[in-house]
């Protein structure tokens, strides 16, 4: 499925993350290190292998991702790893919760398309009914406003690492956002 539209300033094309798109996952990954710096290098080889595996999409297990792209250069993406309580990553809260990575590539950003994919990512997880969704942000990150203005909360805390939950109501109010902008 593609679909183009656009309530953000940039015109882009969204279709379904594949596990086919592990080297984008691992690219998306790098770019977002840089508000990891201090984990690399506190924790870095068990941060290795948690990139590993966040890379490693599984829609067997329920896995699911959206990428954004423009013709075949990609431009932003989420993707959503479910994990257990014995191998997880950053932003574990429950087996039924998945974490939630996004990247918008620098030249992309505040033009709407990190909101844009975080409405939809939201969204499919409503409609898959679940009941929430986490990620992880380290407490200087500017992207805590838009987690807040997505309705993330506060989890937990280690150091500087932020865990944010989105909650039932969270994912059914971007659910409820996105069917009134195809309206509009
Ligand atoms: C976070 C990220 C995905 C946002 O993508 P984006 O396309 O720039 O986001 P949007 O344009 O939709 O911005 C949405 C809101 O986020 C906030 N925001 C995003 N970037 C910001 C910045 N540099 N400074 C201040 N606020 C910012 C603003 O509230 C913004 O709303 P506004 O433009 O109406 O003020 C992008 O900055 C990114 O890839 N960052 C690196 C990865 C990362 O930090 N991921 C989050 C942890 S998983």
């Amino acid at each position: 499925m593609t679909c183009t539209e656009a309530p953000t300033a940039i015109s882009v094309d969204f279709r379904p993350l594949l596990p086919t798109d592990h080297d984008v996952l691992l690219e998306a990954i790098l770019a977002n290190l840089s508000w990891y710096v201090d984990l690399f290098h506190t924790e870095g080889v068990a941060f290795g292998h948690h990139l590993a595996s966040y890379a490693d999409l599984e829609p067997q297990n329920g896995d699911f991702g959206i990428l954004a792209h423009l013709a075949d250069h990609w431009v932003g993406v989420t993707w959503l790893r479910f994990f257990s309580s014995a191998d997880h990553g950053y932003a574990y809260v429950a087996d039924d919760v998945p974490e939630l990575g996004v990247c918008v590539r620098k030249a992309a950003r505040r033009q709407g398309l990190g909101r844009e994919l975080l409405t939809r990512s939201l969204s499919v997880a409503a409609a898959g009914g679940l009941r929430g969704v986490s990620l992880c942000i380290h407490r200087d990150n500017v992207a805590r406003r838009l987690c807040d203005e997505m309705g993330f909360t506060e989890y937990s805390r280690t150091d500087g690492r932020i865990t944010m939950l989105a909650g039932r109501d969270a994912l059914e109010s971007a659910a409820a956002s996105r069917s009134l902008s195809h309206i509009m």
